[in-house]
């Protein structure tokens, strides 16, 4: 079998020019003893050699350690059986800084991994491992044992998620610390054989960041550029947590204390626009790139088979000269290099190897999934995925069992994640398809502190309630072969626990606990400090969170149809709360009030009764636990300006920075669209107006405009709400170009760019006086310091801070000076340089709203991003800032409709403003807009509105 596949096998030849400059000396030959055993070298070496006998001996020596090899390699891989109490001891642990004394749980609701169980529970964990779970008072406790009373509180297993780069690219993010994607020279699209391991930054803190979220497990990939990125590791959220408390990678390794060759592998791998876009080619040329590679794996492997056959009989054999004869016709014959650059790929083959892909589109599936019975791999999950909705049953099919490992919301950045839904999750789960969530982190956007609040946004979207705890729980351990570890609470499972203040898939669910391997990782005061603000009414929520309701869509349409009349006359009943600021008796009981609307107009809110006499002949919407809100206000990523975000040609474009020239000023008013589908999702969130400014690069950031998001207005019929809002300017890293290289530069010309059109007549002469607002986009205190000096000197300007990752340090300063601002680190992470203070919230610290709020700082809400997805979250960043700030829930509404509305001169009025009735409490989850009301024209500007 050996010698039938070597001669055809296309081996690059020993080169022949070598042949007469080897040296026959001893230092050769000891060279080879050493280990040099991959030298290609020609047969007559051996013939002369000083001793047969020796070479014998080496050889023997050789060819075990090669079948020692053989065994690893062919070794199947490990699955693990059922976990139970007393079946396993937590690898991890370590007599010196592992868990010591023995912890008990009381009292806890507990999400085991599984389900949320009926009764309260008894958790006891040792070791680092997880002994017994018994109904609350049954559990025999030790006299040396810990013991805490949860009262109630939430537990789930600590969170998997299986998809991050930290540690691999340290916060905060630098050029020189990038180790993600190995990209050289764009010749190579494929390179398995690197290990992001080789990449790891023991010191991440974002890694501390990620675990306060009660994240305790990530799967470090390499990026996606590659087509084969190479292998991913798996490690525990707890920097030194090893015997010396150093910052050693080995440390960190969830399989840290298993045995190297026993260790789980995974293959990140990555299809569509990203290695397409990288390495200019086509998919058709990726598809090409990668089944070759795949070929050549399998000659590899097959080779590797024979090899390993024929060197077990030779060496069962026993005759010596015969396996001289074997080893020596190896070593002319291998290119062992090759073997190790092919070693990923086929223990891929092996089995070996969790294959997790890159993947969005289904044509991409398709072909990744044709190619993964081309060569015999299973892919354990596709990431991103955010097409796999439409395509259930052809992933199904594959009989793989595949993960869809997805985004909750996140989406429209690029062609390839454009039709995304935020009903994928359910869909998915409904037709038996596992989902998990995950965070991709590397930014704030992405950080993966925040997984949880995606299952709670898929759970708010339909997904089960158990199995949108699952999703970022045992679906992921389940996905990468590592559920008899992590992802449950149950007898035996690693204690990675997770104590929450609320239900965790209410808004603003914070770890008050997080344990990993049995020990502690936060600081119970720093905890406390980090919530001060909290009030009562905010903590141990336990009732589930809602699912957003929706009208059959029959009820819908004839509905719609009525009120959409333009003198309809439209009565709601159920009303338990109003944010607008019109008179009106307290809440009646479980009836709620009762309004009618005319023409747009409020002429009844009060009881039933009461409004009788002007409900006759209305269209009756009899709701449940109605509430009413001004319609919000976001203050936008690019909405109307760029459908997807990433392309250019889907909407106005972005100015290049230069822009010095301040003539050629830019204005959002000229190029803005009304429709798309960051405005469905804007219209779902209850938002009914976004200020939007220019897309561009650099210092100039051009003149903002206020549009309405009903997608019934256009720019000729009443859609503008105001052309010309405020003048943007960046002052930050995102300031810097060629022309403006350094932050001061861009603060002098600022400086300059005030002075010199205080007077003139135009847009500049209306930001220098003060008669619009002029928003600066930063981020750095010291940067928005530069700012508040401005603003001293210049009292009248009307200056507006966006962004304000630093802010907090700064927060009575720029109360005093009289600026706004809008937050857009509400949610914050210190990710990069010049947000190296910015908060990450509880519980490591307070939030940033509530310094800002506690210093008088005028301000509101914005979410920031790649794109406006997140948009119909508005109410939900509110509600989290609230609920850490000590707001009321009518201070709330006001962070994201009356504040911005104040901070950028909209001028609104009380009487004829935008006003939208939600079925349930938009500050929490599962709230739907029933219906929203035009302030200009009176009309119904949406009715049941749906996003995908
Ligand atoms: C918690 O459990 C302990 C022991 O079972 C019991 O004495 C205590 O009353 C419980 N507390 C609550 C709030 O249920
Ligand atoms: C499919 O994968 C999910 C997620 O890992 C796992 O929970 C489930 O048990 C698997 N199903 C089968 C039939 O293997
Ligand atoms: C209601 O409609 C009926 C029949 O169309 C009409 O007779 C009646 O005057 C209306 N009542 C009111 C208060 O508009
Ligand atoms: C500001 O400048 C604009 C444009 O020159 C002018 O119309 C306006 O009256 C000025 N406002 C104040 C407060 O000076
Ligand atoms: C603060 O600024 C706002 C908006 O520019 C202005 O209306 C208000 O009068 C200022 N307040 C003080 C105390 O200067």
């Amino acid at each position: 079998m050996f010698k039938q596949l070597i001669p055809d096998s296309g081996l690059p030849q020993p080169r022949r020019q070598y042949r007469p400059k080897i040296s026959l000396s001893i230092t050769l030959i000891i060279l080879l003893v050493l280990g040099l055993q991959f030298l290609v070298l020609p047969r007559y070496v051996y013939k002369i050699s000083p001793s047969q006998q020796s070479l014998n001996s080496f050889h023997l020596v050789k060819l075990d350690a090669r079948l020692e090899q053989c065994r690893e390699i062919l070794t199947p891989p490990i699955k693990y059986g059922v976990t139970s109490a007393g079946s396993r001891t937590n690898p991890r642990w370590n007599p010196s800084t592992g868990q010591k004394e023995t912890t008990v749980l009381q009292n806890a609701t507990l999400f085991d991994g599984e389900q949320i169980l009926t009764g309260k529970f008894d958790i006891t964990f040792k070791k680092g491992l997880i002994e017994s779970v018994v109904t609350a008072g049954s559990a025999s406790i030790a006299s040396d044992a810990k013991v805490m009373d949860l009262e109630g509180g939430f537990v789930t297993p600590g969170l998997v998620d299986m998809h991050s780069h930290h540690l691999a690219f340290a916060w905060p993010l630098l050029s020189s610390t990038d180790d993600t994607n190995e990209v050289h020279d764009r010749t190579e699209p494929i390179t398995s054989q690197v290990r992001i391991i080789d990449s790891l930054k023991a010191y991440d803190p974002g890694t501390a960041i990620i675990a306060s979220g009660g994240v305790t497990t990530s799967l470090i990939l390499p990026g996606s550029a590659n087509i084969m990125g190479g292998e991913a590791v798996l490690v525990k959220n707890m920097l030194n947590s090893g015997e010396d408390s150093e910052i050693v990678v080995e440390d960190l390794l969830l399989e840290h204390g298993i045995p190297k060759s026993e260790r789980r592998r995974y293959m990140k791998m990555a299809c569509g626009e990203n290695p397409r876009r990288v390495y200019h080619h086509t998919r058709m040329g990726n598809a090409w790139w990668f089944r070759k590679h795949m070929e050549r794996a399998k000659e590899l492997k097959e080779r590797q088979d024979a090899f390993c056959l024929e060197a077990a009989a030779v060496r069962n054999n026993g005759d010596t000269a015969a396996m001289s004869e074997f080893m020596h016709r190896l070593s002319q014959e291998e290119s062992a290099t090759e073997m190790l650059e092919y070693d990923s790929t086929i223990a891929m083959l092996r089995g070996k190897m969790g294959i997790n892909v890159h993947c969005y589109e289904p044509e991409d599936f398709e072909d990744m999934l044709m190619h993964s019975k081309e060569f015999g791999f299973r892919i354990q999950a596709f990431h991103h995925a955010l097409e796999a909705w439409q395509v259930p049953e052809m992933i199904k099919a594959s009989g793989e069992n595949i993960t869809i490992a997805t985004f909750a919301s996140f989406a429209l950045y690029k062609q390839e994640a454009y039709n995304a839904n935020l009903y994928a999750g359910k869909i998915l789960a409904d037709h038996g398809v596992p989902v998990a969530y995950k965070s991709d982190h590397v930014e704030t956007e992405t950080n993966a502190k925040f997984l949880l609040f995606q299952a709670a946004t898929a759970h708010s979207f339909g997904l089960a309630q158990d199995l949108a705890l699952q999703s970022v729980t045992s679906v992921p351990a389940g996905s990468m072969e590592i559920d008899h570890r992590v992802g449950y609470v149950k007898p035996g499972y690693d204690a990675d626990i997770v104590l929450w203040d609320s239900h965790p898939l209410s808004v603003g669910a914070t770890p008050l606990q997080v344990f990993i391997d049995g020990r502690a990782t936060l600081d119970p005061e720093i905890v406390e400090s980090s919530r001060t603000a909290v009030q009562s009414s905010n903590t141990r929520k336990t009732a589930t969170p809602s699912i957003r309701a929706n009208p059959s869509d029959q009820n819908k349409d004839s509905l719609c149809t009525e009120i959409g009349k333009s003198a309809a006359k439209i009565t709601i009943q159920g009303i338990t709360k109003s944010y607008l600021d019109i008179p009106s008796i307290e809440a009646n009981g479980d009836k709620g009030l009762t309004m009618v609307i005319e023409g747009g107009r409020i002429s009844c809110f009060d009881t039933e009764d009461q409004c009788l006499s002007v409900s006759a002949n209305s269209t009756v919407i009899r709701l449940r636990d109605a509430h009413v809100l001004p319609g919000l206000t976001a203050v936008s990523v690019s909405l109307g300006l760029g459908e997807i975000a990433t392309d250019d040609s889907t909407g106005d474009g972005a100015a290049s920075s230069g822009g010095l020239d301040l003539e050629s000023t830019i204005y959002a008013k000229y190029g803005v669209h009304l429709d798309g589908k960051s405005f469905a999702r804007a219209r779902i969130g209850g938002v009914t107006r976004a200020i939007t400014a220019p897309k561009s690069r650099g210092f100039q950031g051009g003149v903002s405009v206020a549009i309405k998001t009903s997608g019934k207005k256009n720019t000729l019929n009443g859609g503008l709400v105001k052309d010309e809002v405020a003048l943007h300017f960046k002052v930050g890293s995102a300031s810097k170009s060629d022309k403006l290289p350094t932050i001061s530069s861009a603060v002098a010309k600022l400086r300059q760019f005030l002075a010199e059109s205080k007077a003139k007549d135009d847009i500049f002469g209306r930001a220098a006086n003060g008669s619009i607002p002029l928003v600066v986009h930063v981020e750095n205190e010291y940067d928005i310091m530069s700012l508040i000096k401005i603003k001293q000197e210049r009292p009248a300007l009307d200056l507006v801070i966006m962004g304000g990752g630093g802010a907090h340090l700064v927060a009575d300063e720029i109360a005093s000076a009289n600026i706004s601002v809008i937050l857009t680190e509400n949610r914050g992470a210190p990710d990069t340089f010049e947000k190296i203070n910015t908060l990450p919230g509880p519980p490591l610290s307070k939030m940033a709203a509530e310094v800002l709020a506690n210093a008088g700082v005028k301000f509101g809400l914005a979410i920031e991003g790649e794109s406006d997805s997140h948009i119909h979250n508005l109410p939900l960043e509110a509600a989290w800032a609230a609920k850490y700030a000590g707001l009321s829930s009518n201070d709330a509404i006001n962070l994201v409709s009356r504040n911005i509305e104040q901070i950028l001169s909209l001028d609104v009025k009380e009487d004829s403003r935008d006003f939208v009735i939600y079925e349930g409490n938009p500050l929490e989850f599962g709230a739907s807009v029933v219906l929203s009301i035009d302030g200009d024209d009176g009309m119904v500007a949406t009715c049941w509105p749906e996003a995908t």
